[in-house]
């Protein structure tokens, strides 16, 4: 185990909050935060049912958008059902634990429920989410031979939206300036460790497991047809007009409106909207607002060494 304390974070709340400084921990070489790390031996033993279904991603690849996919095929397309509860409490994120500082005038500590105390109440059959690297998923999973749906997103537009994250995420670290950023993003040094291990590691995977392997783009280019996989996957059959509800229901604009999926309802002492929305733009190719010629093409140098071992190609433009 190995972890390390940054202070930024609390000197860049001084005016607003105090909060504890951030502390990252690694296990097997993959940075979690600190409370993540203190309940991981829990996490590990996590016992999987044969019926879960894992929604698998590297942090802002599109979780949300597939979770609320997945849960309106689930639901068969019955949208008050959809909306019971907030995407953080309809799918149990495994791994992830917080405690929401105090607010000025108050010395309680907001808890939310972790995601193995949701996980463990929940009747089957229950739908899970994790950021994971491929070789950190609880064996049980495995074992159990659980359906796993992996989302994964090109790298440049996946670290201009984590880096945003960060940035409206007090329950992350300070990201630093975005070149900072980017360097740390390169170096695998974030929260979840490397994108590149993380999309390959999954990649590979997938031909030993029940793993269905999606892409943001194709997403973004052809909901329709990624929705059917999806459906297939899953053993749904479907009518036009329920897939049609499904489409419009799980578009960017309405998930932005919508309370129970756009995280305006849970960690509201964590998250601040007015910083950056956590649906902030929902495209492809908005890494070229961001990246100067210069970044890109250190950016494609390095990641043509570290994606040299695979067979994955991202699209990240149209
Ligand atoms: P941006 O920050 O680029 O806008 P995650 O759910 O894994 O945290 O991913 C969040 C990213 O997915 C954000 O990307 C968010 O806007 C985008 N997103 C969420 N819902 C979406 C939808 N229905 N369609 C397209 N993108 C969506």
């Amino acid at each position: 185990m190995q972890c390390s304390m940054a202070l930024d974070r609390m000197e860049d709340l001084s005016l607003k909050q105090t909060m504890v400084p951030f502390e990252s921990c690694e296990v097997e070489g993959i940075p979690l935060t600190k409370q993540m790390h203190s309940i991981w031996d829990r996490v590990w033993k996590f016992k999987a049912r044969p019926d879960d279904l894992l929604i698998a991603t590297y942090a802002k690849a599109g979780t949300t958008w597939t979770q609320e996919i997945v849960d309106m095929i689930q639901q068969d397309g019955d949208i008050e059902k959809c909306r019971r509860a907030t995407t953080y409490r309809r799918h149990p994120f495994i791994e992830w634990i917080i405690e929401e500082p105090p607010k000025t005038n108050s010395h309680l500590i907001m808890k939310h429920p972790t995601g193995l105390e949701l996980a463990e109440a929940m009747p089957s059959p229950r739908t899970i989410k994790t950021h994971l690297p491929v070789q950190l998923v609880p064996p049980s999973f495995w074992e159990q031979n659980c359906k796993v749906i992996y989302v994964a997103r090109n790298a440049k537009d996946n670290l201009v939206s984590y880096y945003h994250f960060h940035r409206m995420n007090k329950g992350l670290p300070n990201p630093g300036t975005l070149e900072e950023f980017i360097e740390k993003f390169m170096a695998g040094k974030v929260l979840w460790g490397s994108w590149y291990d993380h999309v390959k590691g999954w990649w590979k995977a997938k031909d030993k497991h029940r793993i269905l392997y999606l892409f943001y783009e194709d997403m973004k280019e052809n909901p329709m047809r990624e929705i059917q996989k999806i459906m297939k996957f899953l053993d749904k059959d479907m009518n036009q007009e329920l897939l049609n509800k499904i489409i419009y229901n799980t578009s960017f604009e309405i998930m932005k409106e919508n309370p129970m999926a756009n995280y305006t309802k849970d960690f509201r002492g964590i998250m601040d909207h007015s910083v950056s929305p956590f649906m902030r733009k929902g495209i492809v190719g908005d890494w070229k607002n961001y990246f100067t010629v210069a970044k890109n093409e250190k950016f494609d140098e390095d990641y043509r060494k570290k994606m040299a071992d695979t067979s994955l190609v991202f699209r990240t433009e149209f």
